[in-house]
């Protein structure tokens, strides 16, 4: 039984683990660092490029693990899984028995897809969490005839809103649809970049909808825009899409979970799905678009308090329940006060952020310095590509929190730019940036400063005219 002696300690060699490492060897590249990784391969983040102070773009890699060694003079790699972990003595123990003292350590052991069980027996589900994935198993449903999706947030929606020609059956688990991610009008934008681009017109639309009642009563005050999506309840009319055959696209189910799933190869479909009502559906695919679930598959002397969602309980500065005791991506739980404009979701954006944070008080720690946290919190930002657009997402963009009592103000070119701003008392409270709009950092000052908009109506989208200039 060997013991290593180090002052950090970082476990797992994701986003997080990676850029806490990343982040130390900056901050303290003289000072010993060990990096934990169950798997030769680690994240690499490269093509960092800022949009605004908030709104980072960022490529992810794999790449060998020994790669890390270029960027930090004292680290080492110990490639094994970390199964015991001694808060009191400050000691890290693997499957194969290495022990690793520390004075700081950062749990970076991330999140495992919430996958229907036993799924891994199966090529016919698929796991998506994003929309790249999306992409590929459009290619898979090509001889698909029924599926079925499992999930309520906004990945499920746009597979249910992006597919066409095969019969869905949407198992929700909740009494309800949240968009988490790309919204219905978002996808229609999407969608259109498949059509037959002659075809369509160039016109930008400008529209204003006042999201006011519950009961889905959304006034349009441009009636001429053909997008239906946005209200509510936009999903209930993809309910009674028919084919030309006439047959039912899409048939939802809520409040109920997938109980078990059967491959039955002699008949018509290949799958068997026995959800917890007793109803069974037969299907070719299975589509599992249900998020993760923080991983925390070795055990503590002292118990680690967790979060609402299972994830581990940290502060601002990204402590857990136990000191010096770091937690950050998706094994965290952020149970600090949050800032208006941001909420916690799951993403390499925020991997990157809570990992920069929790290596920089980890520092402070141990240079009895202090710490503020970090800027990016104000804000919640994610920056992706899809199908070839750039994605920015600011804020509450798609109203999260906000009631009923906003205002959504949207401009739309097709094939060119989507714009959507969330409005409420007149104020940008979020946005979703697809193309290259250029609006981001004001979208971020607007936000963050809370200027009052009324003044400005609807100009504020007006392509004809600069609103920088208004700012100034
Ligand atoms: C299919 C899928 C697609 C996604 N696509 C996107 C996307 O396009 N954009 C986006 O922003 N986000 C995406 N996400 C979310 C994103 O992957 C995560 O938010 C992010 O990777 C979290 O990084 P992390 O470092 O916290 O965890 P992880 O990337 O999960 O890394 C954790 C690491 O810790 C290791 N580990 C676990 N337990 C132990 C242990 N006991 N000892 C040692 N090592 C351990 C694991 O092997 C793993 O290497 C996607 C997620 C999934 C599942
Ligand atoms: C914990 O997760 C890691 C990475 O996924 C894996 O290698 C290891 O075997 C797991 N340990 C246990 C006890 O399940
Ligand atoms: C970085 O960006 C360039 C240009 O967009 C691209 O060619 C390259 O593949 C990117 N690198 C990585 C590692 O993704
Ligand atoms: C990540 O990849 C980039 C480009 O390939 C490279 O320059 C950089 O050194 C890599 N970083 C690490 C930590 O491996
Ligand atoms: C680690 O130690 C435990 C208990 O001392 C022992 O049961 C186990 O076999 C050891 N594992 C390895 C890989 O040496
Ligand atoms: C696209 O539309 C044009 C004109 O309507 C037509 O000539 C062309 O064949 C169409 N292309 C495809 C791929 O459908
Ligand atoms: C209508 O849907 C059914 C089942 O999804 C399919 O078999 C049929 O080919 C479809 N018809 C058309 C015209 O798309
Ligand atoms: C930090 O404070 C502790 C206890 O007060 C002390 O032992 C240690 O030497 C200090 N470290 C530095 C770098 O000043």
């Amino acid at each position: 039984m060997s013991t290593i002696k180090t002052r950090y300690l970082v476990i797992g060699g994701g986003i997080a683990g990676v850029t806490c490492v990343e982040t130390l060897a900056i901050l303290h590249p003289e000072e010993k660092l060990v990096i934990i990784t169950a798997s030769s391969l680690v994240k690499n983040v490269s093509n960092v490029s800022f949009y605004a102070k908030t709104v980072v773009k960022f490529d992810v890699k794999d790449t060998e693990a020994s790669s890390l060694l270029k960027i930090h003079p004292n680290l080492k790699i110990v490639y094994d899984s970390v199964k015991y972990l001694d808060t009191k003595n400050k000691i890290a123990v693997t499957d194969d028995n290495v022990s690793i003292q520390y004075d700081v350590v950062c749990i970076c052991t991330g999140g495992i897809p919430r996958l229907i069980s036993d799924s891994n027996k199966f090529n016919r589900i698929l796991g998506i969490r994003d929309t790249d994935s999306v992409k590929d198993f459009q290619e898979k449903l090509k001889d698909g005839r029924r599926m079925v999706i499992v999930g309520n947030g906004g990945i499920a929606s746009e597979i249910v809103h992006a597919t066409q020609g095969i019969q869905k059956v949407w198992v929700i688990r909740d009494d309800y649809i949240s968009a988490t991610f790309v919204d219905p009008g978002a996808a229609e934008f999407f969608q259109d970049t498949f059509r037959n681009k002659s075809e369509e017109n160039k016109d930008t639309t400008i529209l204003r909808r006042h999201i006011f009642s519950e009961d889905d009563t959304v006034v349009s005050i441009n009636k001429n825009l053909k997008s239906a999506a946005l209200g509510p309840d936009w999903y209930r009319k993809l309910e009674n899409v028919k084919n030309a055959s006439g047959e039912q696209e899409l048939e939802i189910i809520y409040k109920v979970e997938v109980e078990s799933v059967e491959e039955v190869n002699e008949q018509e479909f290949a799958l068997n799905i026995k959800l917890t009502n007793g109803r069974t559906i037969q299907c070719d695919f299975v589509i599992s678009a249900t998020g993760v679930e923080p991983a925390v598959n070795f055990s503590c002397d002292e118990s680690l308090k967790r979060g609402f969602d299972g994830g581990l309980a940290v502060d601002e500065f990204q402590e857990t329940s136990i000191k010096d005791v770091f937690a950050a991506g998706d094994v965290a739980s952020a149970t600090w006060q949050h800032a208006p404009h941001w909420f916690q979701l799951r993403l390499w954006t925020q991997a990157r952020q809570m990992a920069g944070m929790a290596a920089k008080a980890m520092h402070a720690r141990i240079t009895n310095e202090t710490v503020l946290q970090d800027f990016c919190f104000e804000l919640f930002t994610h920056c992706t590509t899809l199908f070839g657009y750039r994605v920015v997402l600011l804020g509450k963009y798609n109203g999260q929190g906000l009631g009923n009592d906003y205002e959504i103000l949207l401009r739309t070119t097709p094939r060119h730019e989507y714009i959507k701003f969330v409005l409420q008392n007149g104020r940008l409270q979020g946005a979703i940036l697809i193309g290259e709009t250029d609006l981001e950092e004001m979208c971020e000052n607007l936000i963050l400063d809370q200027i009052d908009l009324t003044p400005f109506g609807d100009d504020i989208l007006n392509p004809d005219i600069d609103i920088d200039d208004y700012f100034d």
